[in-house]
């Protein structure tokens, strides 16, 4: 069978990620790359070993035996890049958040709609074992009644005053920062677990540092910056933020997110209070599960293909003890989008087993929700027509 053909725009952290899942899936093969500029994509594409390399974006798209886009560039190109892709009738797979805002991410949902193309936004979370066990595991009511759902995401690469990134500037990466780039993840793990929508949000963003040193020369995700050269910025996207929820059926949540909390890296924590029992997952430790009990002893399960859930299996490709965390999970997400476009499937018609642009306007919408409740100092009504 022929493998599928994708191109990869955007060449920076992720990028690379997703075209290593691609290649994992055996369903795709990439086959060009798109960087900021013809000399970056070139010395990319010889290290990645890709025989395309594009210095504008639109030639990729134009690439007639390009099938599949993958977005990977920063979130103010997720519109332009996103849509052209839908325009010239390729599958997209585009990076979160889905767009700046939910006006724009409407637009996306609008055109991927009329399109016909396969769509995903990659909340990659949703693709590990033992979350898909979890989801299963509430799914056959063993906690009970869920009341409460709690937890952060904390990271510290933005600790220090030279720590800059385009995400820091609102032009770039949205009015939300933090928010955005990681606490979308965390809303979007614990509404798909649990299947409960969040309905109304109260929050408060702040921006620790207010002034930034952005060097002059560019400093990639994750980053340090290693030139004197720097010009001093003002900040106005939030650094860290606290969160109440409600929740469908009268649960409750509550969410701290942070990217100034030292010693703290990729921590995506949650705890899930059910009437039966607990259940708590921290990605940074994502082979094992926890469920905590009123009248024995708490479990720790650990990741073993043989003892979790029918609906999780796929998602576990080595025996307990071999660990499978960040980029399995990723491959696990290439593999269901890659699956899904290889059996000729659609979304809107065929359930899809990964977020797609519907997911990722909801998951705007939220977001623009919690920018104003900070802003308004009150609760705000979540509802997503
Ligand atoms: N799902 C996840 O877990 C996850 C993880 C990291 C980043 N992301 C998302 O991925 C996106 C990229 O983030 P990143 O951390 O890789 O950023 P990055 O800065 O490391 O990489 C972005 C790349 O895009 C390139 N780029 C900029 N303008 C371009 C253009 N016009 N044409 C082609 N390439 C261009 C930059 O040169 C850079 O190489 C963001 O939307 C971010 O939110 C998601």
């Amino acid at each position: 069978m022929r493998k599928i053909r994708a191109g990869v725009i955007g060449t920076g952290f992720v990028g690379p990620a997703h075209i290593e899942a691609v290649r994992r899936s055996g369903i795709g093969e990439v086959i060009a790359i798109a960087g900021s500029s013809e000399k970056v994509a070139k010395a990319k594409a010889s290290e990645l070993g890709i025989d395309r390399a594009y210095g504008n974006y639109m030639d990729l798209i134009k690439d007639s035996d390009v099938q599949v886009v993958h977005n990977c560039t920063p979130n103010n190109l997720h519109l332009p890049i996103n849509r052209a892709a839908m325009a010239a009738g390729k599958h997209i797979v585009s990076e979160k958040p889905l767009a700046l805002d939910s006006r724009e991410a409407r637009l996306l949902l609008n055109a991927a709609q009329r399109s016909g193309v396969v769509h995903a936004v990659m909340f990659n979370y949703r693709h590990y074992p033992l979350v898909a066990h979890l989801r299963a595991v509430v799914q056959a009511g063993e906690l009970g009644k869920i009341f409460a759902i709690h937890g952060s995401y904390l990271q510290d690469w933005l600790l220090y005053e030279s720590d800059y990134n385009w995400r820091v500037d609102p032009a770039l990466g949205g009015p939300t920062r933090a928010v955005a780039d990681i606490g979308s993840h965390w809303c979007d793990l614990v509404q798909f677990i649990t299947g409960l929508k969040i309905t109304e949000v109260t929050a408060d963003l702040q921006t620790v540092l207010p002034t930034r040193q952005k060097s002059v020369t560019t400093v990639g995700s994750f980053g340090r910056l290693t030139t004197p050269r720097q010009v001093e910025v003002r900040v106005t996207t939030e650094d860290y933020a606290s969160m109440l929820f409600r929740f469908q059926h009268d649960a409750r949540g509550a969410l701290t997110i942070s990217q100034v909390s030292a010693g703290r890296k990729n921590r995506l924590f949650f705890q899930i209070d059910g009437s039966a029992k607990s259940a708590a997952w921290d990605q940074e430790q994502p082979e094992t599960l926890w469920f905590g009990f009123r009248d024995r002893p708490n479990e720790t399960m650990v990741k073993e293909p043989a003892i979790l859930k029918r609906e999780a299996r796929q998602y576990a490709h080595y025996p307990g003890g071999h660990g499978e965390a960040w980029a399995d999970g990723v491959k696990n997400f290439m593999c269901d989008v890659y699956r899904y476009i290889s059996q000729g499937k659609k979304p809107g018609r065929d359930p899809a087993p990964f977020a797609t642009f519907e997911d990722g306007y909801r998951s705007s919408v939220l977001l623009d929700k919690i920018l104003t409740s900070s802003r308004q100092r009150r609760w705000v009504k979540v509802n997503v027509k």
